[in-house]
């Protein structure tokens, strides 16, 4: 028999979304109740690095490494990925008997992220990306990047978004089979490179209540939720794009802070509520607040996803009059572990 193991590899960045996705309006396919636009990270900063690999001489089972640590992969978000990746290897070995069987020989994926997993930074976004994409290429699919995020987005909804370097939007889609459920690129990181973004470590630990659960329970008794997603969304949405194309900061900024808070309103509106921003989170948005009132105009904006973690998206012109009284404000708090990172903003790099 063949033992040759055949093999390829990539990395996936990390996304924060400006316009945040919370609320699936199909669990088991992650379809959203809303779209949603992030910004890619630079992957110098935070990055996961897979590599997919086949053989006839491996285990059986498949199998997946995370920093050393085997993963659990019969849960069915992967099991999901695997499906579609092995349904389109299929269907080329189909077309073309020439081509070695792939798709029915065991996977061993080994993943390294290059920042700490227990960060409590989004890492399954970066994660599921980098293994969708490592497979696609193992695979040598002819997937274009929003192909692929309709399967990153079976693994985890914002996955799908780390597809794109720069500045993405996830469209909701119609279909109830979520095949117009895709990220799109609004515009490459060139277009606007100035943008930074500031990460500040609030605390390491896993976040309480997992997105997962969390959003659940929001759709199923959060009023306000309804009127997020039917109204206010929709709106920002359209605010965000136009922003984004006319390298507009200042409402860039504010649909970002109002987006983050309408968020963490559900949050709260959430039945029993789900707290998910702490003290530090809050005197965080108090220190972009004075930031923006000294500065006289809007050049800092803080966003924060389901944990305490804030991210302050601002221009690099502005770094030394937001990364300084930032740190200043927060410096004193208990709780604050100074681990801020300057984020350079960067396009996806080609594998
Ligand atoms: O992709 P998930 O299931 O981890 O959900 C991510 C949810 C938020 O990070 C809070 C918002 C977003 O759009 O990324």
């Amino acid at each position: 028999t063949d033992s040759k193991i055949y093999q390829a590899s990539t990395t996936a960045p990390v996304n924060i979304a400006v316009v945040k996705y919370w609320g699936k309006r199909d669990a088991k396919l992650n379809l959203p109740t809303n779209s949603s636009v992030s910004v890619t990270l630079s992957q110098k900063d935070l990055r996961t690095h897979t590599t997919a690999a086949c053989s006839a001489a491996f285990p059986s089972e498949d199998t997946l490494l995370l920093n050393g640590s085997p993963q659990d992969v019969s849960g069915a978000r992967t099991q999901a990925c695997f499906r579609e990746l092995r349904a389109l290897r299929s269907a080329l070995e189909a077309q073309d008997s020439s081509l070695p069987k792939l798709a029915a020989l065991p996977l061993r994926i080994v993943s390294e992220n290059n920042f700490p997993t227990a960060a409590g930074l989004a890492s399954s976004a970066a994660g599921f990306a980098a293994l969708v994409r490592a497979i696609a290429n193992l695979y040598e699919l002819p997937s274009s990047p929003t192909d692929l995020s309709r399967i990153a987005r079976q693994g985890s909804g914002s996955a799908c978004r780390s597809l794109f370097g720069g500045y993405v939007a996830w469209q909701m889609g119609n279909e109830v089979d979520g095949s117009d459920s895709v990220a799109v690129e609004v515009a490459p990181a060139s277009h606007w490179p100035t943008m930074r973004a500031l990460i500040l470590v609030v605390s390491a630990e896993k976040k309480g209540v997992s997105s997962t659960s969390g959003m659940q329970i929001t759709v199923a008794t959060s009023e306000l939720f309804q009127r997020r997603a039917e109204v206010v969304v929709p709106k920002h949405m359209e605010l965000m794009e136009k922003a984004i194309k006319e390298k507009d900061f200042e409402t860039f900024a504010k649909v970002t802070m109002m987006e983050s808070n309408s968020f963490h309103a559900t949050c709260l509106d959430t039945y029993p509520p789900i707290f998910y921003l702490n003290d530090v989170s809050r005197a965080a948005i108090r220190a972009v607040e004075d930031i923006n009132a000294a500065a006289g105009k809007t050049i800092a904006a803080y966003t924060f996803d389901a944990g305490p973690n804030a991210v302050i998206y601002f221009e690099e012109k502005d770094l030394d009059a937001v990364a300084g009284p930032l740190k200043s404000a927060l410096s004193g708090l208990d709780g604050w572990q100074a681990a801020e990172r300057e984020i350079k903003v960067q396009g996806l790099d080609k594998v």
